[in-house]
């Protein structure tokens, strides 16, 4: 047997928690000898990181599945797992109708990875998506450097909210809130390797409730606290949920300058109607008023948003009041979806909107969002910007980065600018990023 190191593949579906939860996989696998390669015809093992969230998502786990089927014809040995809320959600299924699969980890048990994968060399196939009490995080080995100035870090995970379409309350079990000192331990390592942003995780991240000094602390506490590490340039949050907006937490878009001025907040359906099918427990009026409420505290705020077309009982009017909200708030972004039944979730019980009709309000949908995005990008020409550099764009000279509005920013400079937050006059706006001069 030769020495090499074993080669891991991780393709990850999905929201950014799976991105966070991909890389701690791959430092758990990374204790045990295997190193990340994009290619999976040379890896030992192939990792799905999978998504539920929508049929789509879902079903395109099979047919990549199949489509490794002569990968493993080639080379027996090759190990494949899937990971993920498809896991967590189908478990067993996946074993039954994909043979050659070799281990199942549900998303609460990463840090079981690399027992399972002993367990499949002594041709065991391991499911395990049991809920575990203990936190998988703190079982992980600690996270490397990686380079990169920006980084994730899950503070929040799960969801109790039951909006009746959604099957992550089923996938990610119930809420749960990681102690505020593990995360400003975790934080602090991260800016110590060179992290100077740090998107915080979770599911309903804004109704964070984690034990601190002297009780529970909420989200707007946790991020004060985070601001006071010296490094730590630039903090966001998402995804959040309007019922769980906290005084304190919009107090602090006022207050603290590393907090940065976008937020994400789904609203998922401009009729009341259609909210109350949805289970989402408030009125479009209430998200208006909170809007209200937030850009009051940070007048210039870029808001987004996510939202469903055709939830079953969506009338024609229904469609029209998202579209009069989506004006009426004018987002700098959002993401819009068509209704997808989910097995287990109570919307698919009841009858859908007739496919072409939600269609082609999806379609109406993006092309309202679509023109208010460009909209906002265009009104950031001439203005300056704080911008966080993380890497070379296509171009010779070019480097890409985020505007603090978490618009991508190219700028052409001689001096590498990759890990650098400066300030950038914008000077073009195009359909999806900006260009702009060092200030
Ligand atoms: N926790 C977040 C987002 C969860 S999933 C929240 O509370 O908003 C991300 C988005 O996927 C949702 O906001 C919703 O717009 C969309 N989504 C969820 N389930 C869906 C389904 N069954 N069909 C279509 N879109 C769905
Ligand atoms: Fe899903 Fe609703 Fe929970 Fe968001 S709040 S994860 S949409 S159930
Ligand atoms: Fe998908 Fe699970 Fe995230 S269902 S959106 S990967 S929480």
């Amino acid at each position: 047997m030769s020495d090499a190191p074993k080669k891991l593949h991780i393709k990850t579906y999905g929201c950014q928690m799976n991105v966070y939860d991909s890389e701690r996989m791959a430092e758990a696998m990374g204790t045990e000898g295997y190193v990340l390669t994009d290619d999976p015809a040379e890896a030992d093992m192939v990792l799905l990181n999978t998504c539920h969230i929508r049929e789509k998502a879902a079903e395109k786990v099979y047919s990549d599945l199949g489509r490794l089927r002569p990968f493993k014809e080639a080379k027996p040995e090759l190990k494949i797992g899937v990971a993920g809320c498809v896991a967590q959600a189908e478990g067993e299924e996946i074993m039954r109708r994909m043979p050659l699969v070799d281990l199942v980890v549900g998303s609460q048990n990463y840090h079981r990875l690399p027992e399972m994968v002993a367990a499949t060399a002594r041709g065991e196939r391991p499911v395990d998506t049991e809920f575990p009490v203990e936190d998988k995080f703190e079982k992980l080995p600690e996270r490397p450097a990686t380079g990169r100035p920006t980084a994730f870090l899950t503070v929040q995970e799960g969801c109790d909210k039951f909006c009746a379409f959604c099957v992550v309350p089923y996938t990610r079990g119930a809420e749960v809130s990681r102690p505020v000192a593990r995360i400003l331990a975790e934080a602090g390592k991260l800016v110590a390797k060179g992290v100077k942003e740090i998107t915080l995780l979770g599911q309903n991240v804004n109704g964070y409730h984690g034990e601190g000094d002297g009780g529970v602390w909420g989200l707007g506490r946790l991020v004060r606290e985070l601001a006071r590490i010296e490094g730590l340039e630039r903090i966001r949050y998402t995804t959040s949920h309007p019922n769980d907006m906290a005084d304190d937490l919009i107090e602090a878009h006022g207050a603290e300058p590393k907090l940065m001025p976008y937020l994400h907040l789904p609203v998922q359906s401009g009729a009341d109607r259609i909210l109350k099918l949805m289970n989402r427990h408030h009125t479009a009026e209430a998200y208006l008023r909170l809007i209200e409420r937030i850009r009051a505290a940070r007048p210039d705020i870029l808001l987004s948003s996510d939202f469903i077309a055709g939830f079953p009982g969506e009338t024609e009017q229904d469609h029209r009041d998202t579209l009069a909200l989506i004006e009426e708030v004018g987002f700098g972004a959002a993401f819009s979806f068509k209704y997808s039944p989910r097995p287990g979730t109570p919307a698919a019980e009841r009858a859908g909107v007739d496919p072409e009709v939600a269609d082609r309000r999806l379609h109406e949908l993006q092309a309202l969002i679509t023109r208010l995005q460009h909209e906002s990008q265009a009104a950031m020409v001439g203005r300056e910007v704080g911008v966080l550099f993380e890497k070379p764009g296509r171009l010779p000279g070019q480097w890409v980065g985020k505007s603090d509005y978490l618009q991508a920013v190219h700028v052409t400079s001689e001096t590498p600018l990759q890990g650098a937050l400066a300030k950038v006059r914008i000077t073009a706006s195009g359909p999806n990023s900006l260009a702009g001069v060092l200030v």
